[in-house]
Protein backbone atom coordinates (compact mmCIF):
# COMPACT_ATOMS: atom_id res chain seq x y z
CA UNK A 1 0.00 0.00 0.00
CA UNK A 2 1.57 3.04 -0.96
CA UNK A 3 2.15 5.41 2.31
CA UNK A 4 -0.13 8.66 2.00
CA UNK A 5 1.45 12.27 1.40
CA UNK A 6 1.35 14.24 4.60
CA UNK A 7 -0.28 17.87 4.07
CA UNK A 8 0.67 20.33 6.86
CA UNK A 9 -1.93 23.07 6.81
CA UNK A 10 -1.66 26.51 8.61
CA UNK A 11 -4.06 28.37 8.58
CA UNK A 12 -4.99 31.22 11.69
CA UNK A 13 -8.86 31.07 10.74
CA UNK A 14 -11.09 28.15 11.33
CA UNK A 15 -13.57 28.57 8.84
CA UNK A 16 -11.16 28.77 6.21
CA UNK A 17 -8.80 25.89 7.54
CA UNK A 18 -11.84 23.42 7.66
CA UNK A 19 -12.87 24.13 4.39
CA UNK A 20 -8.73 23.79 2.95
CA UNK A 21 -8.83 20.38 5.24
CA UNK A 22 -11.66 19.11 3.55
CA UNK A 23 -10.53 19.81 -0.12
CA UNK A 24 -7.16 18.53 0.13
CA UNK A 25 -8.71 15.07 1.87
CA UNK A 26 -10.60 14.91 -1.25
CA UNK A 27 -8.29 15.42 -3.56
CA UNK A 28 -5.96 12.47 -3.28
CA UNK A 29 -4.04 10.18 -0.65
CA UNK A 30 -3.68 12.61 1.43
CA UNK A 31 -3.32 12.83 5.23
CA UNK A 32 -3.08 16.60 6.63
CA UNK A 33 -2.28 18.10 9.89
CA UNK A 34 -3.49 21.03 11.30
CA UNK A 35 -2.67 24.05 12.65
CA UNK A 36 -3.97 27.49 13.62
CA UNK A 37 -0.92 28.68 15.08
CA UNK A 38 1.89 29.34 13.22
CA UNK A 39 4.30 29.68 16.22
CA UNK A 40 3.35 26.14 17.41
CA UNK A 41 3.86 24.95 13.88
CA UNK A 42 7.22 26.35 13.64
CA UNK A 43 7.93 24.66 17.14
CA UNK A 44 6.88 21.32 15.70
CA UNK A 45 8.43 21.48 12.32
CA UNK A 46 10.90 18.60 13.40
CA UNK A 47 8.47 16.68 15.21
CA UNK A 48 5.77 16.84 12.00
CA UNK A 49 7.65 14.53 9.05
CA UNK A 50 5.12 16.34 6.12
CA UNK A 51 5.62 16.07 2.51
CA UNK A 52 4.30 19.58 1.48
CA UNK A 53 3.14 22.43 3.42
CA UNK A 54 0.16 24.87 2.60
CA UNK A 55 0.40 28.01 4.46
CA UNK A 56 -1.65 31.28 4.98
CA UNK A 57 0.08 34.37 5.33
CA UNK A 58 -1.44 36.55 7.11
CA UNK A 59 -1.83 35.16 10.39
CA UNK A 60 -0.89 36.86 14.20
CA UNK A 61 2.63 36.17 15.67
CA UNK A 62 4.30 35.11 12.56
CA UNK A 63 4.05 35.97 8.94
CA UNK A 64 3.35 32.93 6.27
CA UNK A 65 6.59 34.24 5.18
CA UNK A 66 8.50 34.59 7.93
CA UNK A 67 6.92 29.90 8.71
CA UNK A 68 8.11 29.67 4.99
CA UNK A 69 11.59 30.77 5.65
CA UNK A 70 11.64 28.65 9.09
CA UNK A 71 10.36 25.21 7.11
CA UNK A 72 13.48 25.75 4.75
CA UNK A 73 15.97 25.90 7.26
CA UNK A 74 14.99 22.34 8.66
CA UNK A 75 17.22 19.82 7.35
CA UNK A 76 15.86 17.45 4.74
CA UNK A 77 13.03 20.57 4.06
CA UNK A 78 14.53 22.01 1.14
CA UNK A 79 12.84 20.62 -1.69
CA UNK A 80 9.47 19.99 -0.22
CA UNK A 81 6.29 22.04 -2.13
CA UNK A 82 5.60 24.81 0.11
CA UNK A 83 2.32 26.89 -1.13
CA UNK A 84 1.30 30.38 0.38
CA UNK A 85 -2.39 31.34 0.13
CA UNK A 86 -3.08 34.79 0.54
CA UNK A 87 -5.10 37.16 -1.36
CA UNK A 88 -2.85 39.62 -1.86
CA UNK A 89 -2.03 40.31 -5.46
CA UNK A 90 1.25 42.24 -4.49
CA UNK A 91 3.85 42.00 -6.46
CA UNK A 92 6.40 42.51 -3.98
CA UNK A 93 4.57 40.38 -1.43
CA UNK A 94 5.40 37.25 -4.04
CA UNK A 95 8.37 37.94 -4.50
CA UNK A 96 9.36 37.76 -1.02
CA UNK A 97 7.62 34.68 -0.39
CA UNK A 98 9.47 33.15 -3.50
CA UNK A 99 12.20 34.23 -1.92
CA UNK A 100 11.63 32.96 1.66
CA UNK A 101 10.74 29.28 -0.33
CA UNK A 102 6.89 29.33 -1.60
CA UNK A 103 6.90 27.23 -5.10
CA UNK A 104 3.19 28.50 -5.52
CA UNK A 105 0.41 30.29 -4.88
CA UNK A 106 -3.01 29.59 -3.64
CA UNK A 107 -5.99 32.22 -4.15
CA UNK A 108 -8.18 33.98 -1.25
CA UNK A 109 -11.16 33.44 -1.40
CA UNK A 110 -10.89 29.84 -2.13
CA UNK A 111 -12.20 28.67 -5.29
CA UNK A 112 -12.14 24.42 -4.65
CA UNK A 113 -12.34 23.52 -8.30
CA UNK A 114 -8.67 25.34 -8.75
CA UNK A 115 -7.94 24.30 -5.00
CA UNK A 116 -8.59 20.69 -5.56
CA UNK A 117 -6.99 20.18 -8.80
CA UNK A 118 -3.49 22.29 -7.76
CA UNK A 119 -3.33 20.07 -5.04
CA UNK A 120 -3.66 17.11 -6.87
CA UNK A 121 -0.80 18.38 -9.25
CA UNK A 122 1.74 19.17 -6.24
CA UNK A 123 0.18 15.35 -4.88
CA UNK A 124 1.62 14.10 -8.44
CA UNK A 125 4.97 15.93 -7.65
CA UNK A 126 5.36 14.96 -3.81
CA UNK A 127 4.85 11.25 -5.35
CA UNK A 128 7.48 11.65 -7.99
CA UNK A 129 9.93 12.96 -5.43
CA UNK A 130 9.19 10.17 -3.42
CA UNK A 131 9.98 7.64 -5.67
CA UNK A 132 13.09 8.77 -6.72
CA UNK A 133 14.13 8.88 -3.21
CA UNK A 134 13.83 5.38 -2.93
CA UNK A 135 15.22 4.61 -6.13
CA UNK A 136 18.24 6.65 -4.95
CA UNK A 137 17.71 4.85 -1.68
CA UNK A 138 17.60 1.02 -3.23
CA UNK A 139 20.45 2.06 -5.32
CA UNK A 140 22.46 2.78 -2.28
CA UNK A 141 21.32 -0.19 -0.91
CA UNK A 142 22.43 -2.36 -4.15
CA UNK A 143 25.84 -0.86 -4.16
CA UNK A 144 26.56 -1.69 -0.57
CA UNK A 145 25.10 -5.35 -1.31
CA UNK A 146 27.57 -5.61 -4.48
CA UNK A 147 30.36 -3.83 -2.15
CA UNK A 148 29.86 -6.72 0.81
CA UNK A 149 29.76 -9.62 -1.81
CA UNK A 150 32.77 -8.59 -3.56
CA UNK A 151 34.52 -8.39 -0.19
CA UNK A 152 33.37 -11.62 0.74
CA UNK A 153 34.84 -13.06 -2.16
CA UNK A 154 38.30 -11.35 -1.42
CA UNK A 155 38.49 -12.91 1.75
CA UNK A 156 37.69 -16.41 0.60
CA UNK A 157 40.60 -15.76 -2.24
CA UNK A 158 43.05 -15.07 0.79
CA UNK A 159 41.17 -18.18 2.92
CA UNK A 160 41.85 -20.62 -0.02
CA UNK A 161 45.39 -18.61 -0.78
CA UNK A 162 46.21 -19.64 2.83
CA UNK A 163 45.06 -22.78 2.93
CA UNK A 164 47.07 -23.91 -0.24
CA UNK A 165 50.03 -22.36 1.23
CA UNK A 166 49.23 -25.20 4.66
CA UNK A 167 49.62 -28.27 2.91
CA UNK A 168 53.36 -26.66 1.94
CA UNK A 169 54.56 -25.89 5.35
CA UNK A 170 52.78 -27.78 8.48
CA UNK A 171 53.54 -24.94 10.77
CA UNK A 172 51.66 -22.49 8.81
CA UNK A 173 47.94 -22.71 9.54
CA UNK A 174 47.99 -23.13 13.23
CA UNK A 175 50.50 -20.37 13.36
CA UNK A 176 49.40 -17.30 10.78
CA UNK A 177 45.84 -17.26 12.64
CA UNK A 178 47.66 -16.51 15.74
CA UNK A 179 49.73 -13.95 13.81
CA UNK A 180 47.16 -12.65 12.14
CA UNK A 181 45.10 -12.31 15.38
CA UNK A 182 47.92 -10.10 16.89
CA UNK A 183 48.23 -8.05 14.06
CA UNK A 184 44.88 -6.83 14.16
CA UNK A 185 45.24 -6.06 17.92
CA UNK A 186 48.45 -4.35 17.15
CA UNK A 187 47.11 -2.26 14.62
CA UNK A 188 44.34 -1.34 17.35
CA UNK A 189 46.62 -0.41 19.59
CA UNK A 190 48.44 1.82 17.12
CA UNK A 191 44.81 3.93 16.91
CA UNK A 192 44.34 2.79 13.05
CA UNK A 193 41.03 2.80 11.44
CA UNK A 194 38.62 -0.69 12.03
CA UNK A 195 38.82 -0.66 8.09
CA UNK A 196 42.65 -0.80 8.50
CA UNK A 197 43.01 -3.39 11.80
CA UNK A 198 40.32 -5.39 9.67
CA UNK A 199 42.34 -5.22 6.04
CA UNK A 200 45.33 -6.56 8.40
CA UNK A 201 44.23 -8.74 10.21
CA UNK A 202 42.74 -10.04 7.02
CA UNK A 203 45.56 -9.98 4.51
CA UNK A 204 48.58 -11.06 7.20
CA UNK A 205 47.65 -14.80 7.04
CA UNK A 206 49.68 -14.85 3.69
CA UNK A 207 52.60 -13.20 4.73
CA UNK A 208 54.36 -16.63 4.16
CA UNK A 209 52.74 -17.68 1.22
CA UNK A 210 56.15 -17.52 -0.68
CA UNK A 211 57.26 -20.67 1.18
CA UNK A 212 55.51 -22.74 -1.42
CA UNK A 213 58.70 -21.75 -3.69
CA UNK A 214 61.34 -22.94 -1.40
CA UNK A 215 62.36 -26.59 -1.72
CA UNK A 216 60.71 -29.16 0.37
CA UNK A 217 64.31 -30.59 1.46
CA UNK A 218 65.15 -27.01 3.01
CA UNK A 219 61.83 -25.91 3.94
CA UNK A 220 60.90 -29.43 5.71
CA UNK A 221 64.79 -29.52 7.09
CA UNK A 222 65.35 -30.81 10.94
CA UNK A 223 67.92 -28.61 12.48
CA UNK A 224 69.78 -25.40 11.26
CA UNK A 225 70.35 -24.27 7.60
CA UNK A 226 73.56 -23.75 6.41
CA UNK A 227 74.08 -20.14 4.71
CA UNK A 228 72.75 -21.43 0.89
CA UNK A 229 70.06 -23.34 2.30
CA UNK A 230 69.06 -20.10 4.50
CA UNK A 231 69.69 -17.51 1.34
CA UNK A 232 67.35 -20.21 -0.36
CA UNK A 233 64.59 -19.87 2.43
CA UNK A 234 65.31 -15.86 2.85
CA UNK A 235 63.48 -15.83 -0.99
CA UNK A 236 59.98 -16.73 -0.08
CA UNK A 237 59.49 -12.93 1.36
CA UNK A 238 60.16 -12.29 -2.61
CA UNK A 239 57.78 -14.75 -4.31
CA UNK A 240 55.50 -14.08 -1.66
CA UNK A 241 55.30 -10.53 -3.23
CA UNK A 242 55.52 -11.77 -6.20
CA UNK A 243 52.28 -14.50 -5.88
CA UNK A 244 49.91 -11.67 -4.68
CA UNK A 245 51.64 -8.10 -6.28
CA UNK A 246 49.93 -6.07 -8.79
CA UNK A 247 46.37 -7.07 -7.80
CA UNK A 248 43.50 -4.87 -8.25
CA UNK A 249 41.83 -6.08 -4.83
CA UNK A 250 43.15 -3.96 -1.82
CA UNK A 251 43.77 -6.79 0.10
CA UNK A 252 45.88 -8.73 -2.00
CA UNK A 253 48.18 -5.56 -3.04
CA UNK A 254 48.46 -5.33 1.50
CA UNK A 255 48.74 -8.82 1.58
CA UNK A 256 51.77 -8.78 -1.06
CA UNK A 257 53.34 -5.54 1.33
CA UNK A 258 53.15 -7.78 4.27
CA UNK A 259 54.99 -10.60 2.47
CA UNK A 260 57.71 -8.39 0.76
CA UNK A 261 58.60 -6.36 4.30
CA UNK A 262 57.66 -9.22 7.14
CA UNK A 263 61.36 -9.74 7.69
CA UNK A 264 62.98 -5.83 6.91
CA UNK A 265 64.42 -5.00 10.68
CA UNK A 266 63.76 -1.57 11.77
CA UNK A 267 67.83 -1.22 11.67
CA UNK A 268 67.93 -1.74 7.90
CA UNK A 269 69.63 -5.08 8.39
CA UNK A 270 67.09 -7.39 7.56
CA UNK A 271 65.92 -8.45 4.46
CA UNK A 272 65.06 -8.66 1.01
CA UNK A 273 65.53 -4.93 0.69
CA UNK A 274 67.41 -4.38 3.51
CA UNK A 275 64.69 -0.92 4.22
CA UNK A 276 64.95 1.12 7.40
CA UNK A 277 63.08 2.75 10.17
CA UNK A 278 59.38 4.36 8.31
CA UNK A 279 60.84 3.35 5.11
CA UNK A 280 59.44 -0.40 5.94
CA UNK A 281 55.74 0.03 5.18
CA UNK A 282 53.64 0.00 8.97
CA UNK A 283 51.89 -2.93 7.72
CA UNK A 284 55.27 -4.97 7.74
CA UNK A 285 56.58 -3.69 10.81
CA UNK A 286 53.32 -4.72 12.88
CA UNK A 287 53.87 -8.28 10.90
CA UNK A 288 57.48 -8.92 11.74
CA UNK A 289 56.54 -8.38 15.89
CA UNK A 290 53.49 -10.35 15.55
CA UNK A 291 54.85 -13.17 13.08
CA UNK A 292 58.40 -13.66 15.62
CA UNK A 293 56.77 -13.46 18.97
CA UNK A 294 54.46 -16.52 17.30
CA UNK A 295 57.69 -18.15 15.99
CA UNK A 296 59.49 -17.84 19.83
CA UNK A 297 57.12 -19.05 21.27
CA UNK A 298 55.81 -22.44 18.89
CA UNK A 299 58.35 -25.19 18.54
CA UNK A 300 60.09 -25.55 15.09
CA UNK A 301 62.11 -28.02 13.41
CA UNK A 302 64.99 -26.38 13.97
CA UNK A 303 64.22 -25.40 18.02
CA UNK A 304 62.03 -25.68 21.23
CA UNK A 305 59.36 -23.10 22.03
CA UNK A 306 60.64 -19.81 23.90
CA UNK A 307 58.59 -19.73 27.02
CA UNK A 308 56.13 -16.58 26.69
CA UNK A 309 58.53 -14.18 29.36
CA UNK A 310 61.36 -14.99 27.45
CA UNK A 311 60.06 -14.83 23.99
CA UNK A 312 58.36 -11.18 25.50
CA UNK A 313 61.65 -9.95 26.93
CA UNK A 314 63.43 -10.41 22.95
CA UNK A 315 60.57 -8.47 21.83
CA UNK A 316 61.22 -5.39 24.05
CA UNK A 317 65.03 -5.77 24.01
CA UNK A 318 64.66 -5.54 20.36
CA UNK A 319 63.08 -2.39 19.75
CA UNK A 320 64.29 0.05 17.50
CA UNK A 321 66.60 -2.63 16.62
CA UNK A 322 64.81 -5.12 14.61
CA UNK A 323 61.43 -3.62 15.61
CA UNK A 324 59.43 -0.40 15.23
CA UNK A 325 59.65 0.66 19.20
CA UNK A 326 56.12 2.38 18.53
CA UNK A 327 55.00 -0.94 17.78
CA UNK A 328 57.13 -3.11 20.09
CA UNK A 329 54.99 -0.40 23.03
CA UNK A 330 51.66 -1.00 21.49
CA UNK A 331 52.88 -5.14 21.83
CA UNK A 332 53.58 -4.64 25.51
CA UNK A 333 50.48 -3.01 26.34
CA UNK A 334 48.51 -6.02 24.95
CA UNK A 335 50.73 -8.42 26.48
CA UNK A 336 50.41 -7.00 29.84
CA UNK A 337 46.84 -6.54 29.50
CA UNK A 338 46.25 -10.11 28.70
CA UNK A 339 48.63 -10.97 31.99
CA UNK A 340 46.83 -8.61 33.88
CA UNK A 341 43.05 -10.59 32.82
CA UNK A 342 44.59 -13.93 32.90
CA UNK A 343 45.36 -12.70 36.81
CA UNK A 344 42.11 -11.99 37.01
CA UNK A 345 40.82 -14.96 36.00
CA UNK A 346 43.34 -17.15 38.10
CA UNK A 347 42.07 -15.03 41.51
CA UNK A 348 38.63 -15.83 40.31
CA UNK A 349 39.01 -19.74 39.69
FE1 LIG B 1 58.34 -15.19 6.75
FE1 LIG C 1 55.55 -16.43 9.85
Amino acid sequence: MTKKIVVLLIEDNRTNLLLMRKLVEHAGAFEVVCFTDPLEAAAKLDAVPFDMAIVDHQMPGMSGIELIGRIRTEPGNADKPVVMVTADRDTELRLAALRAGAVDFLAKPIDPVEFSARIANLGRLCEAQRQLANRAEWLRSEVEAATAELRRREEEIIYRLTLAAGYKDEDTAAHTVRMARMCGELARELGLSAEACRDIEMAAPMHDIGKVGIRDEVLQKRGRLDDLEMNHMREHARIGSDILHGSECDLLRLAATIAMTHHERWDGTGYPNQLGGTDIPLAGRIAAVADVFDALISDRPYKQAWTREKAIAYIAEQAGRQFDPTCVVAFLAIISRETSTERKIELVA
